[in-house]
This record gives C-alpha cells, structure tokens and sequence, in this order.
C-alpha cells in the first residue's frame, strides 16, 4: 500500500496539467482504478483484516483526493500567474493620441435650426430618400408635363427591364415630407423635416447631394404674417449676430400661393463669407401659403384648414453663419477641413446654453 501511495503522491505532484491529472483520478479512484479495486476486495477478507485495511485505504483516497485538488489549485494559480505576466501593462505610460473627427457643421446646423424650431413647437418629421414621383412631384401640385419638373434636374432610379411604371425619384425636396406628415397626422400640424435632398448640379453654391429643411405649420388662421414672423425669429436666433438682413422677394411654387423666396445679405469680399453686411444676397429659402391641391393631397380638407410651408437649405445656412465658402468641401471628408470648421461632441446646440460656442 505504501508504494501505491508512493507512485500516485508523485505522479500528482508532477502532473503538467489538468488533463493528467485527471488521469491519474481514473487510474487511482475510477471505478475500475487500482484503489476503487482494492475496496472491492475488502468484502472477500476475514473481518480483522477488514478492520485494518478498512481504515487504511479510505485515508488514502482521502489522500490522494486532497493531493489531485491541491495541485489543480496550484496549476490552476501558475496559469494566472503567467497570464498576469503576458498581459501586463503600464497603465502610467502616456496615451497615444489617435485620429479624431469633429461634428460635421451640417449635423451641428441642423441641431440648431432643430432646437429653434422645438422652441416654438415644432416637432420633427421624416420621410425617405427614395421617394415615388408621386409625393416628390404630383401630391405637390406638379403635374408630369409641368416645366418645374425639368428645373428640378432629377436623378431617376432605374426600373427593371419591362417595367414600364414611372421611376422612383430621389427626391428633389424635402416637399414631400409636407404630404406623408399631412396623410399620417392630420391637421392642426406643425413639423419640421430636416434630411438629405438630390439635384443634378454642381459649382461653388451647388452639390448633386445637400440638406434641406422643410417646415409646414397648418392651422385654422395661419397667415402669411405668421409664416414673416416665423422666418424672421428663426433667423434672429440663428445667426446669433445683430443685424442680419433679410429681404421677402415674391416668387412662384406649383405648392404655395402665394409665394415667396427670402435672401440674406452677405459679402464675399476677399473670399470669406461674411452675413449682416456686403451688398450681395444669398438666397436661403422658398416659402408661401399652402396651396389648396397639396393641402387637399394631404388628406386635409383645404376649406377648414390653412398654413405656410418653407424650404431652406441647410449647408446655405451652415456657409454663411460659419463663414465658409465653398459647399463642396462639406462632402470632401478631408479631417484638416473638419478640424477647422467641426465642433466639439459634446457641445449639444440648445436654446438655453448657446447655439454655438
Ligand atoms: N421645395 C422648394 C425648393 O426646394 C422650397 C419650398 C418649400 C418652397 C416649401 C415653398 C414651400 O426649392
């Protein structure tokens, strides 16, 4: 018995693993393991020798049961141990400053023009990119043969071959939000509906993608006084400086009437864009009265129910409050450029503490 003990005390204690030390288990204490063996034959002895043996062979599973577990602790703590010791690090070593990106001025702009808007009630809509000729075009009191459909330069999605249905557009406007926040809400309304807008075009001023921000507020008295003080507060509060100039020109929508575009005094001189003085204008938006027809393709009865609706162009607002002046380099994804111009993540625009800082 003493060299069984022997041979297992050591087999254990020189164990690499787990894996052999369960090993060793099965061939000492398994069912058919040498001590498990031993037991057995304690049936067949006369009850002294029982008496003796009995005893002898429980403390030594006992034994060899508290060595196992006493060296898979052991294995157990060194493998720790190593893996402390690969996976040291200095955590008093500097940081390694990596590449960082800023708020895009369009994401910052459009909190801003949000956040005025949210103030005088005003939620927001959305609608897709994607958009049927229908609500771009149709609902909005632009019949296929009309002229405005050729001035709005549109990108057309492709149909399957056969498929002789008009094409998708990707839409011109932010307009037709007008229609899908008109059928899903009803009347009284008042939404915003800032996003991502199409056109074929391309200079200083133009880019084939660029953002929009339509606003429809419909109610039983809505005038165009109403849609004047609206356009002049939202202004006033977002370019933050005095002064600023705004002029009403009459103009023509097929979706408004009547109708009205608004530019804002600016200078270029010496290439920076400069608002509130100079003897240029920038156009920034196109409003008027609700036509009845859009109105009527909202589901809103037009006889009960009137308002005003304006688009303005968001990276338009973006350049002249922050002085930039070429709209391309908004979409060149340059860092230098959004370093420059970006703002910080955690400066959100509200009312309260500032639009911008
Ligand atoms: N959708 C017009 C445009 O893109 C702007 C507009 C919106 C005009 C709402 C009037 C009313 O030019």
């Amino acid at each position: 018995m003493d060299d069984l003990r022997q041979k297992y005390i050591d087999a254990i204690a020189g164990a690499a693993d787990e894996a052999a030390l369960e090993d060793l288990r099965v061939a000492a204490l398994g069912k058919k393991g040498e001590i498990s063996l031993q037991m057995r034959e304690l049936g067949r002895m006369t009850p002294e020798d029982r008496q003796v043996m009995g005893p002898k062979l429980n403390a030594l599973k006992d034994e060899i049961n508290a060595a196992l577990a006493a060296r898979k602790a052991a294995l157990g703590d060194a493998a720790l141990e190593e893996r402390l010791r690969a996976e040291w690090l200095d955590v008093t070593l500097p940081g390694r400053p990596r590449p960082r990106g800023t708020i895009h001025p369009v994401s910052q702009v459009t909190e801003e023009i949000t956040a005025i808007f949210a103030d005088m009630g005003f939620a927001v809509a959305e609608g897709p990119q994607i958009e049927s000729d229908w609500f771009n075009f149709d609902a909005l009191n632009i019949p296929p043969e009309h002229p405005a459909r050729q001035e709005h330069d549109t990108f057309f999605m492709s149909r399957a071959a056969g498929d002789d249905r008009a094409p998708h557009v990707l839409r011109t406007h932010t307009s037709p939000v007008q229609i899908r926040a008109m059928q899903a809400q009803g009347a009284p309304i008042r939404v915003i509906a800032p996003g991502r807008v199409y056109r074929c075009d391309y200079d200083q001023t133009h880019t084939p993608m660029f953002h929009q921000v339509e606003g429809l507020a419909i109610d039983r008295d809505i005038s165009m006084a109403n849609l004047k003080w609206v356009l002049e507060e939202f202004c006033r509060a977002f370019f933050e400086v005095d002064g600023v100039e705004l002029r009403f020109r009459a103009s023509h929508f097929p979706f408004t009437e009547p109708s009205a575009e608004v530019d804002i005094r600016c200078s270029w001189e010496g290439g920076a864009l400069k608002i509130g003085e100079g003897n240029d204008w920038m156009e920034i938006l196109g409003s008027g009265m609700v036509h009845p027809k859009v109105l009527a393709a909202g589901g809103i009865d037009p006889d009960e129910w009137q308002g005003f609706a304006f688009g303005m162009g968001i990276d338009r607002l973006a350049m002249l409050k922050y002085g930039i002046p070429d709209l391309r380099a908004f979409f060149d994804s340059d860092l230098r450029w959004l370093r420059h111009y970006g703002f910080s993540a955690l400066d959100m625009p509200t009312l309260h503490g500032g639009l911008s800082r």
